[in-house]
């Protein structure tokens, strides 16, 4: 028998064995890898005569065509025959519990701080921040706030040195002060973020959080102010009227300036926000003291405008009948998981139901 016969009857021999992938892929290189038996055959080609070559080189070529078929099939058959066991082995019990895992819940607050940034950005306001840890200078001396006013008192403030030079904000009204050095008029932002002061009962806490708005240009006055907090609170509490009015007031750096009150109603327990002949303060605003807007380098005689500072807490103990503060703070997670809400939750103000 020639040596191409016997390779080929060898073959078949072995195909006929238990064979697994690995096993066959070695049989696959032991004819045709770089000293395979039938590379090696090939190689022979060139010594043999010429009238011989013809033949050898066909039966050769014919040999490995038939090995080659054989070999892809038996590799094929095997392949299926692997995944049917794992597709028997690895079969899912659907019928297994469940695995738990918790899952987080949205703090009322942050809540209410991306209900707002949304209300307010459909009309044109940009989201500005600032640092919980302020200079003096920044929270209250570009602020008009004269060195004997009482909010300066170690009673009130948080201060971080004894020169009194660093605090912890008291309002979130710096951030004017920042948003005006860094930029050039027109300015139109809100400013949400936690606030300080040495306070605390059912409706204080020594940390709080408010929310500053500012709108500097050439033409804005009261009217604009009202009109803009008119279509934030109704948009807030989603609801088409609302009783709103403003009560003059004093702030160091607006004037005039006026505290906003709305009008409620309790009924079966529960508030009802704009209607009713109760009254609730929610806001401080003004028009920015031409004083304020010369700190920070605007020209009061070309640019003027409001500025607000709303309480943040307290508008979400009141959309969501929360009505103790201190609970907001205190990180237990039963409060949390009864008032917080679910990542996906989108109060109907950003869908626009309101309007
Ligand atoms: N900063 C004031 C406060 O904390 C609120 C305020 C902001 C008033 C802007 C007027 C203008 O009470």
């Amino acid at each position: 028998m020639s040596d191409i016969k016997k390779i080929k009857e060898e073959f078949i021999n072995k195909l006929k064995q238990d064979l697994d992938l690995n096993s066959v892929n070695q049989i696959k290189t032991d004819l045709f890898g770089k000293n395979g038996k039938i590379s090696n055959e090939f190689k022979k080609l060139g010594s043999i005569a010429v009238e011989e070559r013809k033949k050898f080189a066909s039966e050769l070529n014919s040999i490995k065509d038939e090995i080659q078929t054989a070999i892809s099939k038996k590799i094929q058959d095997l392949e299926i025959i692997e995944i049917n066991s794992k597709l028997q082995n690895e079969k899912i019990d659907v019928t297994l519990p469940e695995r738990s895992f918790n899952q987080g819940k949205i703090h009322p607050v942050s809540q209410v701080i991306d209900e707002i940034s949304s209300i307010f950005s459909e009309i044109g306001f940009n989201v500005e921040e600032g640092p919980d840890v302020e200079n003096e200078y920044n929270n209250f001396t570009a602020l008009n706030t004269p060195d004997n006013h009482p909010a300066r008192d170690m009673h009130d403030t948080f201060y971080l040195d004894n020169n009194k030079e660093y605090l912890l904000r008291t309002h979130t009204s710096p951030v004017q002060v920042r948003t005006m050095l860094k930029g050039k008029p027109p300015f139109k932002i809100i400013a949400p973020g936690r606030t300080y002061r040495s306070d605390s009962d059912q409706t204080h806490s020594p940390m709080f959080h408010q929310v500053e708005g500012l709108h500097i240009d050439k033409n804005i006055n009261m009217g604009h102010l009202k009109g803009c907090l008119n279509y934030f609170i109704k948009e807030f509490f989603e609801v088409n009227k609302i009783k709103m009015r403003f009560r003059p007031s004093h702030f160091p750096f607006t004037e005039p300036s006026a505290e906003v009150d709305i009008g409620y109603k309790i009924k079966d327990g529960k508030i009802i926000i704009g209607e009713g002949d109760k009254w609730l303060e929610i806001l401080g605003c003004g028009m920015v003291h031409p004083n304020v807007l010369k700190n920070v380098k605007v020209d009061p005689s070309k640019y003027q405008g409001y500025a607000f500072g709303i309480g943040i807490d307290r508008l979400a103990m009141l959309k969501y009948g929360i009505n103790d503060l201190r609970s907001f703070f205190e990180t237990d997670y039963r409060w949390l998981n009864h008032f917080g809400f679910d990542p996906l939750d989108v109060p109907s103000s950003y869908r626009g139901l309101s309007r």
